[in-house]
C-alpha cells in the first residue's frame, strides 16, 4: 500500500493556486507559495512533518503504522525493541543524524533498498532541512 501525502499536498496545493488565479484574474503575477517563503523555519518544518505524521509518532513509545520518531537523532536504524523493522532497514548500519535523515527521506528506497516505509520522499532540499530542524526540537528527549 503506498501513500503519497506529498503528492496529495502538492495537488491540493496547485488546486488552490487555481482557485487563486480565477479570483485575482489570470494577468496578475501569483502570489504563490507565500506561506512556505514567508513563514519561520521551524513552522514550516512543523507543517512538513505533516507528511510523517500519519505513520510516526513524536512521543516515547507510541507506535504507529512507523516507530516513534522520539529520540530518533544518534539511534542505530531499525533497533527500536518495540517494533518490527524489515530486514533491510536492520542491516544497512546507519546511524540517523541530519545527513542519513536527510538522503533517507529524499528517497527512502535508494537510501535503504527494500526498506518498508511507503513513503515517495521529499524532493526539495530546503523542505528537507526545515523538517530536519523541526525534529532535531520536536524529537528530542525532554531534558
Ligand atoms: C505511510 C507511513 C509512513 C510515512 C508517511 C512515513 N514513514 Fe517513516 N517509516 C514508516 C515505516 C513502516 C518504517 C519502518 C520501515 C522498515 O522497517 O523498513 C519507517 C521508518 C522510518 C525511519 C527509521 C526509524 C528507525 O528507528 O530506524 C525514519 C527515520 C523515518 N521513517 C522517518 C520518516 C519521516 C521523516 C517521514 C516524513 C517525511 C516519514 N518517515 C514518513 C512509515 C512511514
Amino acid at each position: 500500500m503506498i501513500y503519497d501525502f506529498k503528492e496529495n499536498d502538492r495537488k491540493m496545493r496547485v488546486g488552490l493556486f487555481r482557485i487563486g488565479l480565477a479570483v485575482a484574474g489570470a494577468t496578475s503575477a501569483p502570489a504563490f507559495a507565500a506561506d512556505s517563503n514567508s513563514s519561520p523555519a521551524g513552522a514550516h518544518g512543523k507543517a512538513l512533518y505533516e507528511s510523517c505524521a500519519p505513520c510516526h509518532s513524536l512521543a516515547p513509545n507510541v507506535t504507529g503504522i512507523g516507530p516513534t520518531l522520539y529520540g530518533v537523532f544518534g539511534r542505530k536504524a531499525g533497533t527500536l525493541a518495540s517494533f518490527r523493522f524489515s530486514p533491510a532497514l536492520k542491516r544497512s548500519d546507519i546511524t540517523w543524524d541530519a545527513k542519513t535523515l536527510d538522503s533517507f527521506i529524499e528517497n527512502p528506497q535508494h537510501a535503504v533498498s527494500g526498506n518498508r516505509m511507503p513513503f515517495s520522499g521529499m524532493k526539495e532540499a530546503a523542505d528537507r532541512a526545515a523538517l530536519i530542524d523541526y525534529l532535531g526540537v520536536a524529537a528530542a528527549p525532554a531534558k
